[in-house]
C-alpha cells in the first residue's frame, strides 16, 4: 500500500462481505452481499458525494481558496463535507435538521465546522409552514437567502448536484461489478437523495439490463402522520413513491429502480441488532433496513439461488444514542 498524501484519496473501494453468519442462521438459499461503506475515512457512503462534488466545484471554478463550503443535510455528508473541506483548506457551515444524533453535530464541529439547526432559519420554518411541510422548497429558500447575503459561498446542493449520482456511477457501480465479476442478480439501496441508487443502479444496468433495482422507502408506521407525528425515522431515508414530484431531489431518477420497498424502522432496528452478533458488523438504521429488504427478497422461492448486493450507508457508532442498539426498544 502506498503513504497516502490526503484523506481524498481513501475515499470509495469499500469491501463487499457475504452475510454468512446470518444466511447459515436464517438458512437462506440466495446469497446476501453488503457494501460496506463505513470503511470510507469518514465512516459512510457520503464520503463519496462530498469529495465528488467539492473537486466538481473547483473545476468548474465555482469553489476557490477562501471560499467557504455551505450544505444542509442530515448529518452524513456534512460530516463528509466538513472532513473533505478540512483536508482541503476551506471552511464549512452546516445547516442540519433537528431529530439528528448529537454526535453528528459533535463530528462536524471536531472537524472545524460550523452547525446551525435548520428549525433556527427563520426562512426554512416559515417556506415549511407556508407549503405544509415541502422541504425542498424551504431549503432552496434558504440557499437563496445565503446567497443573495453572502459572498464567496460554495453551496454544494447534494438534492440537485449532479456530482452526487455521477460517483456512484463512475465508483460504486464499477466497485460492486468487479467484486462481483459481474454475478449480481438484484441491488438493493435506500434512497434519501437518491445518488446512490440512481448512479449505482444506472451503471449497473448498463452492464447488464436484467438486474433488478430495489429502491428503500419507508413504512407507514415510519413516517409522520396523524396517528403518530413523531415516529422513530429511519435516517437520511424518504419517501419517494406518492410524492409530488417538484418534492423529488433531481438526484432521483424515479425510472432506475424495479421494485420499491418499505421497511419499518424497528425491522431496520432488530435487523441491524442481528448481523452485529451474528457477522459482527455494526451499522447504521438505514442499513439495517437495507440488510432486512435484501432478507426479504432472498426469502423469495424466485430468488433461490440469486446473489443480492446490498449497500450499508454507516456506521452503528453514529446511533449510540438512538434506540439503534437499545435492546429494550422493540417497537
Ligand atoms: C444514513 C443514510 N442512509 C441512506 C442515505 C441515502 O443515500 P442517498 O442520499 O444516496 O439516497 C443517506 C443519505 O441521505 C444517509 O445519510
Amino acid at each position: 500500500m502506498p503513504v497516502y498524501k490526503s484523506i481524498s484519496e481513501l475515499v470509495g473501494k469499500t469491501p463487499l462481505l457475504e452475510l454468512t453468519g446470518y444466511e447459515k442462521k436464517h438458512s437462506l438459499e440466495a446469497k446476501v452481499l453488503v457494501k460496506l461503506e463505513y470503511f470510507n475515512p469518514n465512516q459512510s457512503v457520503k464520503d463519496r458525494i462530498a469529495l465528488s462534488m467539492v473537486e466538481d466545484a473547483e473545476k468548474k471554478g465555482l469553489l476557490k481558496p477562501g471560499y467557504t463550503i455551505v450544505e444542509t443535510t442530515s448529518g452524513n455528508t456534512g460530516i463528509g463535507l466538513a472532513a473533505i473541506a478540512a483536508s482541503k483548506g476551506y471552511k464549512f457551515r452546516v445547516y442540519v435538521q433537528d431529530n439528528v444524533s448529537e454526535e453528528r453535530f459533535k463530528v462536524i464541529q471536531a472537524f472545524g465546522g460550523t452547525t446551525i439547526k435548520l428549525s433556527e432559519e427563520p426562512v426554512v420554518d416559515k417556506v415549511l409552514k407556508e407549503t405544509g411541510g415541502d422541504f425542498v422548497a424551504a431549503i432552496n429558500a434558504l440557499r437563496s437567502e445565503v446567497l443573495s447575503k453572502e459572498e464567496n459561498i460554495f453551496f454544494v446542493d447534494q438534492v440537485s448536484n449532479p456530482a452526487n449520482p455521477a460517483i456512484h456511477f463512475s465508483t460504486t457501480g464499477p466497485e460492486i461489478w468487479e467484486d462481483t465479476k459481474g454475478e449480481i442478480d438484484i441491488f438493493v439501496a435506500n434512497v434519501g437523495t437518491g445518488g446512490t441508487v440512481s448512479g449505482t443502479g444506472k451503471f449497473l444496468k448498463s452492464k447488464n439490463p436484467n438486474i433488478k433495482v430495489v429502491a428503500i422507502q419507508p413504512g407507514p408506521n415510519s413516517l409522520p402522520g396523524d396517528a403518530n407525528p413523531t415516529p422513530e425515522e429511519i435516517t437520511g431515508v424518504h419517501p419517494f413513491e406518492g410524492v409530488p414530484d417538484e418534492r423529488i431531489p433531481s438526484t432521483m431518477d424515479r425510472n432506475i429502480y424495479d421494485e420499491k420497498f418499505e421497511a419499518e424502522t424497528i425491522d431496520a432496528y432488530l435487523t441491524a441488532r442481528e448481523i452485529a452478533k451474528t457477522d459482527g458488523i455494526l451499522v447504521g438504521t438505514s442499513s439495517g433496513a437495507a440488510v432486512y429488504a435484501a432478507v426479504q427478497l432472498a426469502k423469495r422461492p424466485e430468488n433461490k439461488g440469486k446473489t443480492i448486493v446490498a449497500v450499508l450507508p454507516d456506521t452503528g457508532l453514529r446511533y449510540l444514542s438512538t434506540n439503534l442498539f437499545n435492546e429494550d426498544y422493540v417497537g
